[in-house]
């Protein structure tokens, strides 16, 4: 029941309209039974909206696209990983006090050992933006090696130099994700298209491959992976566990995460 207590969570980004995060987060409020609520606002005025924050007193808040690293700037304090990942999708609001977290690293990390160990595995990624950023960092204190495969190349250069990962290449040499134990795909290619930067003949079955994209659930990647044996790691885990770690910051309870993923996968 909605009243006077209520606490507010939101999720900020543009676009907002079609997020998972308000079902998975309202879900568990009320498993619960904890006097939250959690809301998707679509904004286009960064300095307003945290303004609004403030004035509202709003207790958690998620930061999607496009606000990820633009917020920082906004921020009293950043957790050590947000500052060192340069994102942040996560803040707290203790007493008008604005702290910044990156969940989705967490996220990926726990979506990922769920299938493999990660010390010592060989680490093919594709990509070089925010996403990756916040799992190479992941990885990389795992004790993974890892290489970046990105279109920009100097994106790449960038990424490696700064979280001293092991090599980095063009996206013409992706044919180097075959020496890989583990590849990741942390682009946005696959979202609603059924396309993939990975050509099915490069897989094989000894391989994990993790898809971050996870709209559709059954990305053409993770389809071909599938097909070719590989054990595959979804999108969509990633994007419940962040949320998971975000529920524990938001109301300092533990997440019912069974109930969580029961309702993001039935609200695809
Ligand atoms: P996010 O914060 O979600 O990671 P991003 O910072 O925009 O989003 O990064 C998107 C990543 O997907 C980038 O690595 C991008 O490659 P570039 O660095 O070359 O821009 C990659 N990407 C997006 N569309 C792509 C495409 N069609 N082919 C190859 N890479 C693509």
């Amino acid at each position: 029941m909605i009243n006077a207590q209520t606490k507010i969570c939101c999720l900020i980004g543009n676009p907002v309209a079609h997020s998972l995060s308000p079902p998975i987060h309202n879900a568990a409020y009320q498993k619960l039974g904890i006097n939250y609520v959690y809301l998707a606002f679509r904004i286009t005025d960064l300095a307003k909206a945290i303004t609004g924050i403030r004035e509202f007193g709003i207790k958690g808040i998620s930061v999607t696209i496009p606000y990820k690293e633009k917020i920082l700037k906004y921020l009293d304090d950043l957790d050590p990983l947000a500052r060192k990942i340069g994102a942040v999708n996560t803040v707290v609001n203790h007493s008008g006090f604005l702290k910044g977290y990156n969940t989705d690293c967490w996220g990926a990390i726990k979506a990922l050992k769920e299938k493999t160990k990660l010390y010592r595995k060989k680490v093919a990624i594709l990509g070089a933006g925010g996403a990756c950023r916040a799992i190479a960092s992941g990885l990389k204190e795992e004790g993974a090696k890892i290489i970046l495969i990105n279109r920009s190349i100097e994106k790449a250069k960038k990424l490696a130099k700064e979280f001293l990962l092991d090599d980095y290449f063009p996206l013409e040499r992706i044919d180097m994700i075959k020496k890989a134990e583990i590849i990741i795909n942390a682009t946005s290619v696959g979202t609603l298209s059924n396309e993939s930067l990975i050509n099915k003949e490069m897989l094989e079955s000894k391989q994990i491959v993790f898809d971050i994209v996870y709209n559709p659930k059954e990305t053409k990647l993770i389809k071909e992976a599938k097909a070719s044996g590989c054990r595959v790691v979804y999108g969509y885990k990633m994007l419940l566990y962040q949320a998971v770690y975000q529920f524990k910051l938001f109301t300092g309870r533990k997440a019912p995460v069974e109930l969580m993923e029961k309702t993001l996968l039935n609200s695809f």
